[in-house]
């Protein structure tokens, strides 16, 4: 069973911009309209994760750090190994210390071996900018406005896998998770614009035709690009109608969650996930 690491919203506002849909006036209208909104979103992706077949491992959010509610970018955990992220902005470099102290808590209830530090002056946002594709045996890894250039070479090594490298060409979608999901079946759904030609070739280059799934600005605006795929179901935010009948097409069950009051810190449903038992071979 899919196991992923949630972090239910106790601490979590939006109280500053570091991404373009960020909107600390928005929220601070009504704190506790959002919260209570926040909360009960949070049960929705809860509930919806179960009922696609997944486990949920939950994990507290600490004061002061409303972005941990996105434990996607707390570090990448593929064969029982965690490497712990770093972020860009001061905002949350408070939550590396957290998730490392997390992942250690794992590895002691023996659900991972190994966690490990990125060098000095590396940034790496954990999933949100690397993506494993089991169908191709790879990661996806996304480097610009959050991870550093080097982060997708070394994260490789580090786990000794491939990866396809992808620099986001916009600060819209400054994670790739935001604009690149991939289905268990194989295919990529993706928002064009958001790449560079370069990292379009290489999608291009990778998924043949028929599995490439483009998002229109709607899909990607509403955050259903960032989604959580588990065999046939994909969990995602508020859909557009054309885009469930798509999805139904390639045989695909899409389980919609209202997660208005994520959207307003720039984050969908794979965000505020971690998969923690991804096996490379
Ligand atoms: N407010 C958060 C940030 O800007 C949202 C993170 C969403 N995470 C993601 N992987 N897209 O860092």
């Amino acid at each position: 069973m899919p196991l992923y690491l949630l972090v239910p919203p106790t601490h979590y506002e939006v109280s500053y911009a570091i991404n373009p849909w960020m909107k600390p006036g928005t929220w601070s209208e009504n704190p506790a309209a959002h919260r209570a909104e926040a909360r009960a979103a949070f049960q929705a992706l809860r509930v919806a994760l179960r009922e696609a077949g997944g486990e949920v491992e939950l994990l507290d959010g600490v004061a002061g750090l409303p972005d941990m509610v996105f434990p996607a970018n707390g570090g990448i955990v593929l064969d029982r190994k965690a490497l712990v992220a770093a972020f860009r902005h001061p905002q949350r470099q408070g939550e590396e210390p957290a998730f490392r102290t997390a992942f250690e808590a794992l590895r002691q209830r023996g659900l991972l071996d190994e966690v490990v530090n990125l060098p000095d002056g590396m940034f790496q946002e954990g999933s949100g900018d690397c993506i494993w594709d089991p169908t191709r045996r790879l990661a996806w890894t996304g480097y610009g406005p959050r991870s550093s250039p080097e982060a997708p070479a070394h994260v490789a090594e580090m786990f000794g896998i491939d990866h396809i490298a992808l620099a986001l060409a916009t600060e819209q979608f400054y994670h790739l998770d935001t604009c690149l999901c991939v289905l268990p079946h194989g295919e990529v759904f993706f928002y064009p614009p958001a790449f560079t030609r370069a990292g379009l070739a290489a999608i291009h280059a990778s998924v043949p035709p028929d599995l490439r799934m483009e998002a229109d600005p709607d899909d990607a605006a509403r955050f259903c690009v960032n989604a959580v795929a588990l065999d046939r179901t994909v969990v995602m935010a508020r859909a557009t109608p054309r885009l469930k009948a798509r999805f139904a097409e390639r045989g695909y069950l899409v389980n919609e969650v209202s997660l208005a009051p994520f959207i307003l810190s720039g984050g969908g449903a794979y965000c505020m996930t971690l998969r923690l038992d991804l096996t490379t071979s």
